[in-house]
């Protein structure tokens, strides 16, 4: 890496593996994340593109097709092994999706408190520009049973409930048996919606039954819902410590180097007091002597210390997936972003990727970046993690202008890039597909799926392939499985 002339070098990570256990933690740092200032255009008109073609996404058209009239659809994911492989089931394929009332008088930013873990289906082996243009999912209504997930929040004091995002494990392939990993939600607020205690989020676990005939798909079970983690306030920050804290999004995998050992990455943040600027020169990265190094002193004065996201790792303790051990986090990334969402490990040609999801808002201050996909590469599922092109972390960006302030996905800056929000909620599947949610095109705000793009991934770099439908962009929601289930039992 030579760099980029007027900017830092990023920080050196040798992509080493640690033990699972190991106390070591690979940071995703200042120098590390100013590799994505240091290759956007600083001259373009306002309102373009001035991130590399190859990490952004291609514009979504303004009139795209949604889902489905009734629910606005955000966060979805399949129904994996422990090797993330999609599964169809009896010639269905299933996804999830967080999902909320479009006809209850909230509107798509209310739905955080009213998420609920809906599933969609369609017929499997289908190609996309066979199917209709909205992906052709039929909406299948909610998992969980009314009410059953509040059971974890027994005894405490809450105003709503919501279900928030995770992972769909076949336990079997050769059976019906699904375990649901997701976030079980509680908040307490006041009429004007403020928190009067910080919301409660726990990891949480159901198990259920998936089911197929020739017309439909459906689940029973989802009744029993094991409280899993709660962020102890030693590994992974609070509500105490931070009342905006982030703890949410399991994901779990088998690694091949472990086998029979079941892992789980997750959001969090590093512990301690929100507002105590004890970020260190580790955080920051900067080799010695580099010229263009900030001082840790000019880092603290700027505030950036209340950015502070944390990838979690978990270790199951039994065979059922029902108890779990909280291991040191994966990656930190204080002083540089408050959020890593949605993390997957992501495992291909003996190299061990981490995709996460990120926002342009919740970089701290002096660094930036856009909405989209972030991934880091080691050679095992613990490791002196690389961020991925060019040492910057980035993958897959929205569309956007860096040299103008972000605006917001519902209060756009006129002069910001009309996709700077146009997807998110990445999830990157078999094959490099990756699938994510429309935000807002144009002003139009979406709450459905969004074209399928496809990323080529090589070592520490990553490309989108513009060949990939029609300039890169495939058919909307298209979700394919890479696997069928052999249980033919329900026909
Ligand atoms: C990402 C996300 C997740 C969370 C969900 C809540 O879009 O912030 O981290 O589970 O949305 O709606």
């Amino acid at each position: 890496l030579t760099g980029v002339p007027g900017f830092p070098l990023p920080t050196i990570h040798t992509q080493q593996a640690y033990a699972p256990d190991a106390d070591f933690t690979a940071h995703w740092t200042r120098a590390d994340a100013m590799q994505i200032k240091a290759h956007s255009n600083p001259s373009v008109a306002a309102g373009q593109n001035s991130l590399p073609g190859q990490l952004i996404m291609p514009d979504i058209p303004a009139d795209f097709p949604t889902i489905n009239p009734d629910v606005w659809v955000w966060d979805t994911w399949t129904l994996i092994d422990k090797h993330a492989n999609q599964f169809s089931y009896n010639g269905w394929e299933v996804i999830f999706c967080l999902t909320a009332d479009k006809n209850a008088g909230y509107g798509f930013d209310d739905r955080h408190t009213h998420a609920r873990i809906g599933f969609f289906y369609r017929r499997a082996g289908i190609p996309a520009d066979k199917r209709p243009a909205n992906g052709g999912w039929i909406y299948g209504g909610h998992i969980i049973p009314e009410g059953a997930q509040e059971q974890v929040f027994a005894g405490t004091t809450y105003t709503i409930t919501a279900e928030w995002s995770g992972s769909m494990r076949l336990l079997d392939p050769n059976s019906n048996q699904v375990s649901l990993f997701y976030t079980d939600m509680a908040f307490n607020r006041n009429a004007a919606g403020q928190d009067i205690t910080p919301a409660q989020a726990v990891i949480t676990q159901s198990l259920g039954q998936i089911h197929a005939d020739f017309n439909h798909v459906w689940f029973t079970g989802f009744t029993t819902h094991t409280p899993l983690l709660r962020p102890d306030g030693v590994l992974y920050q609070n509500g105490a410590q931070n009342p905006y804290y982030n703890f949410r999004d399991p994901f779990t995998f088998e690694d091949p180097n472990h086998p029979g050992v079941n892992y789980m990455v997750f959001e969090g943040n590093t512990p301690g007091q929100r507002g105590i600027p004890n970020c260190t020169a580790t955080d920051l990265g900067y080799r010695p002597n580099d010229p263009h190094a900030e001082t840790l002193q000019q880092v603290l004065d700027s505030g950036a210390y209340y950015q502070k996201a944390a990838i979690g790792l978990a270790v199951a303790e039994d065979a059922s997936l029902s108890k779990w051990k909280f291991l040191t986090p994966l990656v930190e990334a204080n002083c540089v972003n408050d959020q890593t969402e949605r993390p997957q490990m992501y495992i291909k040609d003996g190299k061990y990727y981490i995709f996460t999801i990120s926002h342009r808002t919740t970089y701290a201050a002096g660094v930036d970046g856009p909405d989209g996909v972030y991934g880091f590469v080691g050679n095992g599922i613990r490791s002196d993690f690389q961020p991925m092109n060019y040492g910057s972390g980035l993958v897959l960006g929205n569309p956007t202008d860096l040299n103008t302030a972000a605006g917001t996905d519902y209060d756009a800056n006129p002069q910001q890039n009309p996709r700077a929000f146009q997807s998110y909620s990445h999830y990157v599947m078999p094959g490099g597909l990756v699938e994510s949610f429309i935000d807002t095109v144009e002003n139009r705000r979406g709450g459905t799926l969004s074209p399928t793009v496809k990323v080529q991934i090589k070592s520490d770099a990553s490309a989108v392939d513009l060949r990939y439908g029609n300039g890169g962009l495939g058919g909307y929601g298209d979700i394919p499985a890479n696997r069928a289930d052999v249980n033919i039992a329900g026909f």
